[in-house]
């Protein structure tokens, strides 16, 4: 079977990887990787290749920055092209960023049968790019894999055939299961001189956070007042670097003595800085995820969340963007007054191997290479309905 699996940003990389390790062990699946070059600062994209020890991309499509209409118009042409000269049995794209919804539109156009990882996430609120991506891409999709319920009951709502959806956990945390080991060993907070447990980390590159110098001078009143209760980290996405220095906001940040302002961190450094925090103060979707997974406190600064199991098991409060109220809660949080919150089922580190079992299962001969039977069913009995796991077998 010939498999293209897309990856395109940053947040992409991280659940391509896993998949990318899991694929490797199927015999007779011939994967290949497709970058679009969405993101391709070294910071965002080579320096997550070379932590996560992913294969290099096979096709590199640089289409880079632009509006959206442009970059995903852009994505749409390349990866076209790239269709017509191969005969390619799957799409695999995951995610909700741009590069994810041109690639499901083209291999649709192309009578090719899309995969999508992580489907069926919502926020309700289609002023956010990525949730019309979302929508878009799962109403292409063929098999939509699922990390958790709620995604599954979304997706029933919106008509989607329930023979369709696998709900195989969260590959992200694949990832973090791998790497916490060796990103807690680097000891990062020591190389900011803080104490594991004495700082915050801060993370924000949404349009609707750091586009309008409204909100932008918003979210610098936060860390001015949140580095007076702690020391600050703050990597900054390249959006929002530019949008400060449009704003003239950037000396202001060097004004407040507990923050750090920093470039945006490799996956390995970031993982070890975000162990060891207080709390995370963010608007990304998958640092929800990982601190719910560090059981690290998480403020969500959106109006809400596409991901609710963050909220309804594990540490994450979605707290808006008004400074008081924000600055209020990360009080509570530094105070230790917070929910321990609990691992949602299916973020086992096992996610990427369940997806590779279901694409394996359309061929017979596709054979596990490493897989004993017991352990197959050990996989599919966790998540998958027995009689799903029946037929796929
Ligand atoms: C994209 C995704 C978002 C994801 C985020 C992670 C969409 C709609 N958004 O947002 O879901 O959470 O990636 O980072 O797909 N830039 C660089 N270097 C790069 C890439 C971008 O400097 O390597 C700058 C450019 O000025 C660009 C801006 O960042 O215009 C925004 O990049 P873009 O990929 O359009 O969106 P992100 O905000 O990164």
């Amino acid at each position: 079977m010939r498999i293209i699996v897309v990856a395109g940003a940053r947040p992409n990389f991280v659940k391509v990887a896993p998949i990318m390790e899991a694929f490797k062990k199927h015999h007779g699946l011939s994967v290949t990787l497709v970058h679009t070059g969405q993101h391709y600062d070294d910071a965002l994209s080579s320096a997550f290749f070379k932590d996560l020890a992913m294969p290099e991309a096979d096709v590199y499509l640089g289409v880079g920055s632009g509006r959206h209409g442009e970059q995903t118009g852009k994505v749409l042409a390349a990866f076209e092209d790239v269709l017509s000269k191969r005969s390619i049995d799957i799409v695999m794209v995951v995610g909700d960023v741009n590069s994810t919804v041109a690639c499901a539109l083209t291999a649709a156009k192309c009578q090719i049968p899309v995969a999508h990882v992580e489907a069926g996430l919502r926020s309700f609120d289609r002023t956010i790019p990525e949730e019309v991506n979302r929508v878009v891409t799962d109403a292409l999709a063929d098999y939509l894999f699922t990390p958790s319920a709620d995604a599954d009951r979304n997706l029933i709502r919106e008509g989607v055939p329930k023979e369709r959806i696998y709900r195989v956990g969260n590959v992200m945390i694949d990832t973090l299961r791998r790497y916490e080991h060796d990103a807690r060993a680097r000891k990062i907070p020591s190389k900011f001189n803080l104490q594991p447990g004495g700082y915050a980390v801060c993370t924000l590159h949404r349009p609707s956070n750091v586009d309008s110098e409204q909100e932008l001078r918003g979210v610098v009143r936060i860390l001015e007042g949140l580095q007076g209760q702690c020391d600050v980290v703050f990597p900054i996405h390249p959006r929002t670097r530019k949008k400060l220095d449009e704003f003239g906001l950037i000396p202001s940040l060097h004004r407040f003595t507990r923050l750090h302002p920093i470039e945006p961190l490799g996956y390995l450094d970031f993982l070890g800085l975000l162990a060891d925090a207080a709390l995370v103060l963010t608007d990304s979707g998958g640092i929800q995820e990982e601190t719910t997974a560090l059981g690290v406190p998480c403020l969500t600064m959106r109006a809400h969340t596409e991901r609710p199991v963050t909220v309804t098991q594990g540490t994450n409060v979605v707290v808006g963007t008004d400074p008081k109220v924000v600055l209020q809660v990360a009080g509570r949080a530094l105070a230790g007054d917070w929910p321990r919150g609990a691992i949602p089922e299916g973020w086992d580190g096992c996610a990427a191997e369940r997806i590779a079992q279901v694409i394996c299962a359309r061929t017979p001969t596709l054979a596990p290479r490493e897989m004993d039977d017991e352990h197959v069913t050990a996989l599919y009995g966790a998540i998958v309905p027995k009689d799903r796991m029946r037929d796929q077998r």
